[in-house]
């Protein structure tokens, strides 16, 4: 048995993972164990829990592999600062001595900390370092369900490289071309999300679901930013950024152009402005990222996409990418950012350098992505009791049935089940559930459960077979990366009045048969759920879909805004005791939220830094 432990750390989102093998056995991000958000710190307790999880030491693992090259990116970081100099003091300042304390001697870091998981691990030299877009690369290729395949990664920037194109073969995988630093589309995109007064690394969703509120009238000013070449390659003008030299996104320059200075959220309230502007910078996201394909697909001839990288979690992109028809399949990594850069190195070291066979499975190699942590009932009970909760015990067919039927009366569930999601999203393992039919669900879910922004959009978690009865694609959907527009017949029309609302105004208008995961733009964000990657899950629905016709749930993230999504029963606990959630359902066991004890009750509303 060979064992290959990878890690990510120290930028964004720390992971880490175990392959025995080659084989995915287990992966977990470092932020659902400190409850901080993206957290980049060493992971330690995702070390020890895939280590646990194999019943390994760490002397007994063979190769220990971390997803980027630490000197290469120190070289990027000071060759940007002298070409800028003297504007990139500031942040050179800043930087460096954090980089020669932590990065620049990252083996000698590392081996000291992993020193602690186990005395008897005493030499460095089965430590390997993978560069940054090759893991982004060997994460999207590796798992996924083809022989052969063209690979894009693109993200902010991992050590020079922002965007990078591989061709993967078996188990051959070359980078053939790359975009290096400072031309990057992630850092584009974070330029915005910064301008729209939300977090970069975290604020992009809520500007790709800003977007459809909008119209993308500032398309052509945008162009001015960036020279976009027939194949969809780019180059970024620097005097209208910041991110290579301060600690800002953007100039003084860039908000001439368009108006405005950056949003301040604490004072000034979302108005259309802001959402043309999302609308616009989504657009040449989307036609960036068409272009690019459609010259990879003429240049490499080859009928199969695979994706990662930050850029990757565009779903809305990759769903335009699906529609244009460029490709026969795409995959996408569902853990595309750096956290899935872990499994991607060590993937990369078990296939390139120890050069093992590949063995391609149809589906993929994922698992369904629930590669994390999971509780038996009787752990489950102690920590019930511990918190003080009052629970009760079903059979499947009982807890079944008894869910549906709260899910009816539009009650809103905490659903805790197996094997925790690798990756942003919540597949059904660690998600708050409620009816997509209810009109009322979208606010009351936005304000009263997730403490976030109403015009957030919900997902849908719909049974495969059914989705082409609802949406206008028929592809596997199971990371829900892919956004599709609902079909026709679902839809109800807007009367010429309703059509004439600016804005959030649209929200409230009943758009189709399923409001709650209809987005202003009849998109919906899909998860196609298959009975063999989530029995519970799919029989849930299943059941949901034999009492109402309608073969979906919506399904959004246990967390509240801020939040890392839950990963113990104490974690879902605490959530639906901090927010309105009516019942939780933690493997075989429901809480009804009326029999809880009262003074447990708690307000979750400020209890995380907002994102
Ligand atoms: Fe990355």
């Amino acid at each position: 048995m060979t064992y290959i432990l990878g890690i990510s750390a120290f930028y964004h989102d720390s992971a880490a993972c175990i392959l025995k093998d080659g084989e995915i056995i287990a992966a977990v991000q470092e932020e659902r164990f400190t409850r901080i958000k993206h957290d980049s710190s060493y992971p330690k307790n995702s070390i020890d829990f895939v280590l646990n999880y194999s019943n390994l030491t760490l002397s007994e693992v063979d190769y220990i592999v971390f997803f980027e090259k630490p000197f290469l990116k120190f070289e990027r970081l000071l060759e940007t600062y002298l070409a800028f100099s003297p504007r990139g003091f500031t942040s050179f300042a800043k930087a460096m001595p954090v980089w020669i304390k932590d990065k620049l001697f990252q083996k000698k870091n590392l081996f000291n900390k992993l020193t602690q998981h186990d005395k008897k691990y005493n030499s460095d030299k089965n430590i390997f370092f993978s560069s940054h877009h090759l893991s982004h690369a060997a994460s999207a290729f590796y798992p996924s369900p083809f022989n052969e395949a063209i690979v894009l990664t693109a993200d902010g920037v991992g050590e020079w490289a922002t965007t990078t194109v591989s061709i993967g073969n078996k188990e051959k995988l070359e980078i053939k071309k790359e975009i290096h630093f400072p031309h990057s589309l992630g850092l584009l995109y974070s330029a915005f999300t910064f301008y729209l007064g939300f977090k970069v690394n975290s604020g992009e969703y809520k500007l790709m679901g800003l977007a459809p509120y909008g119209k993308p009238i500032y398309e052509d000013k945008i162009k001015k930013l960036i020279d976009i070449k027939e194949d969809g390659t780019f180059r970024l003008d620097q005097t209208f950024f910041n991110y290579a030299t301060g600690l800002t996104m953007t100039t003084n320059k860039f908000h001439k152009l368009f108006g405005n200075k950056p949003r301040n959220p604490a004072k000034e309230k979302i108005t259309q402005f802001h959402m043309d502007i999302a609308s616009s910078i989504q657009k040449v996201t989307e036609n960036i990222m068409i272009n690019l394909s459609k010259s990879l697909k003429n240049e490499y001839k080859i009928n199969n996409l695979c994706l990662a990288g930050g850029v990757a979690l565009n779903c809305v992109a990759n769903g335009k990418i699906l529609k244009e028809k460029i490709f026969d399949n795409i995959w996408v990594q569902p853990a595309a950012g750096d956290a899935g850069g872990s499994l991607g190195a060590a993937l990369a070291l078990w296939y390139i350098e120890l050069k093992n066979k590949r063995f391609i499975n149809s589906n993929d190699a994922m698992k369904g992505s629930y590669l994390g942590v999971e509780f038996s009932d009787s752990e489950i009970e102690k920590e019930l009791k511990i918190a003080g909760a009052k629970f009760e015990k079903f059979n499947y067919e009982k807890l079944i049935n008894s869910v549906t039927e709260n899910l009816l009366e539009d009650k809103i569930i905490g659903w805790f089940q197996g094997r925790m999601e690798f990756g942003p999203r919540a597949l059904g393992n660690r998600s708050i559930i409620g009816n997509p039919k209810s009109e009322k669900m979208q606010k009351e879910l936005n304000l009263k459960i997730k403490f976030r922004e109403s015009f957030r959009p919900f997902a849908p978690s719909i049974l495969k077979e059914d989705l082409p009865d609802w949406f206008d694609i028929n592809i596997d959907s199971p990371y829900m990366l892919f956004v599709a527009e609902i079909v026709k017949e679902k839809k109800i029309k807007m009367s010429e009045n309703q059509k004439n609302l600016f804005g959030l105004d649209k929200l409230n208008i009943k758009r189709s048969e399923i409001p709650a995961v209809t987005h202003v733009d009849y998109s919906g964000r899909i998860q196609t759920v298959s009975r063999n990657t989530n029995e519970r899950f799919y029989d849930l629905i299943l059941n949901f879909k034999k009492k109402t016709g309608c073969p979906m749930l919506i399904n959004t993230s246990f967390n509240v805004r801020g939040e890392p999504i839950v990963c113990t029963p104490t974690d879902a606990f605490n959530c639906f005791m901090g927010t309105e959630m009516d019942y939780l359902v933690i493997g075989n066991y429901i809480l009804n939220k009326i029999e809880q004890n009262k003074n447990l009750l708690s307000n979750y509303k400020f209890k995380f830094n907002l994102d």
